[in-house]
């Protein structure tokens, strides 16, 4: 009898407690459904166990800045969307509000507090000397006369420079770039922080670290914000309660300890080491043809119409194309494509995606050179036919269009494939403002592997048969034309 009423009892309690959270669920519910704020965060996934490119399976930006901004965004109720750029430029795109938050395992430093904004720290590093297994440095001092490097924007820069009589500072983009270097002998020793260094050291069993004597702790790594910025204070919450329950512990022990599985080849040249990134690399291709066509679309196009206004006899048509052609054939191309890509958003605000901006610089860049090509073709093409057509009555767009064109085209084909060459080559050019194609794809797997030949002799296998596709589908259509004749 008791046990029944007991059972009732919690019967009761139950349906009540159900009543009363239910709705309250339901309100989190709905909340959940109403579309998240994105937030962009920037790194420099160059700096694994932090950030890094997780090659070997999906491509993404992995390590534990990567979790602890996930976890915080949660917490908070944002969407997390990562860019990727080098670390020297991610101050610039705080302050240029390309993105919202930084988080690159970035000290907080004095310095940068005068650009930037900072959370509370959320991790303190210390600094470290790796070298070449033979020698090995204890301190600053002992690499006195000697080639040093660091990367180029990092606080370890400054370290390099209190050698005393360095023989050279070397600045490199990227951290792994660093291992390289020592590697060939390039530098003596680098500077890098300990959970880096690490896992540098496990990589490549012919490397061995030192920390530096123990400065005061006070390289905190924290995440940065532009100045002003309503985020801080809330992100600051979120990062005392994960120092308190443990999170930032876990996150340690996740990523810190785990030595990487290709553990470094000590061969001269080894290309097992591309096990497992291969199919990572070949996802380049795609972009790279993508990228390659709609430039020479864009570039084809706007060649003809610029080729056209060359030819009309109309002074200002003439003028507009002659001015673009000396300007577009008289910068670099390389110049082009930063200048598209940095100084839209700084001029007009809108946020140009990388492809885009790489499409219109390499489009805009062969209409220049396709202009003159088509221009040559046109002016090839036999007088005969333009007064056969004018005698006909065939007005000048129709004769433009189906009797003059054709015929330049079929003029000037073998210099149309040249120019998609040059295109499918210098593709490569864009991996600087960091489109996925296959260079930039082969320069994640050498920072990965910590090796240089393998990757890039790949990539350069590919880009030759790409060519050598393309020269041969030309000839097929070249012949074709031939015995249209
Ligand atoms: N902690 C150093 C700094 O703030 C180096 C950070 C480098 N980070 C990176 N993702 N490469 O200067």
């Amino acid at each position: 009898m008791n046990k029944r009423k007991l059972y009732n009892g919690l019967m009761l309690a139950l349906v009540l407690l159900f009543a009363l959270i239910g709705p309250v669920m339901n309100v989190h519910a709905q909340e959940a459904e109403a579309p998240k704020k994105k937030l962009i965060m920037g790194t420099s996934p160059d700096f694994p166990p932090f950030e890094s490119v997780d090659a070997k399976n999906t491509g993404d930006i992995v390590g534990f800045d990567i979790d602890t901004a996930n976890l915080i965004l949660d917490e908070l109720g944002y969407e997390l969307q990562i860019q990727s750029m080098d670390f020297n430029g991610l101050i610039a795109a705080l302050q240029a509000g390309r993105v919202d938050f930084v988080m690159s395992g970035m000290s907080a430093t004095e310095e940068r507090k005068t650009s930037v904004d900072f959370s509370e720290p959320y991790y303190y590093a210390r600094n470290s000397i790796v070298s070449k297994a033979e020698h090995s440095y204890e301190t600053l001092e002992a690499l006195e006369g000697l080639v040093v490097g660091a990367q180029l924007g990092s606080i370890q820069e400054k370290v390099a420079y209190e050698v005393p009589n360095p023989a050279d500072v070397r600045k490199l983009n990227k951290v792994p770039d660093l291992v390289q270097e020592i590697n060939s002998g390039r530098i003596a020793a680098a500077i890098v922080e300990d959970a880096v260094a690490v896992d540098m050291t496990n990589a490549n069993p012919g490397l061995v670290m030192n920390f530096l004597p123990s400065e005061e702790l006070d390289n905190g790594y924290a995440i940065a914000f532009p100045k002003g910025s309503p985020y801080v204070e809330e992100f600051n919450t979120v990062i005392a309660k994960f120092h308190e329950d443990g999170t930032f512990e876990e996150l340690k022990q996740k990523w810190f300890p785990e030595p990487k599985n290709n553990a470094g080849s000590d061969k001269l040249i080894d290309f097992s080491v591309l096990e497992g990134y291969v199919p990572y690399i070949m996802k380049g291709v795609g972009v790279t043809l993508l990228f390659t066509l709609v430039s020479a679309l864009l570039g084809l196009i706007l060649g003809s119409i610029l080729s056209l206004f060359k030819i009309s006899g109309i002074k200002p048509l003439m003028w507009f194309a002659t001015g673009y052609t000396s300007i577009f054939r008289g910068t670099p191309l390389l110049v082009q494509l930063t200048l598209i890509y940095y100084a839209t958003p700084q001029l007009t605000g809108y946020d140009i995606p990388a492809l885009l901006a790489a499409g219109l610089a390499f489009g805009l860049n062969s209409a220049a050179y396709l202009s003159e090509t088509i221009r040559a073709g046109i002016m090839a093409v036999d007088k005969g036919q333009q007064e056969a057509a004018i005698a006909l009555g065939i007005p000048y767009r129709k004769m433009m269009i189906s009797i003059i064109f054709p015929q330049a085209l079929r003029n000037i084909l073998p210099a149309l494939v040249n120019e998609c060459v040059a295109l499918i080559k210098e593709s490569s050019l864009v991996s600087v403002i960091g489109v996925a194609d296959l260079m930039r794809r082969a320069d994640i797997v050498r920072a990965d592997t910590f090796r240089s030949f393998e990757a890039l002799l790949l990539v350069a296998a590919i880009y030759y048969v790409l060519v050598l596709i393309l020269t041969s589908l030309a000839r097929m259509l070249e012949r074709r034309l031939r015995r249209g004749d």
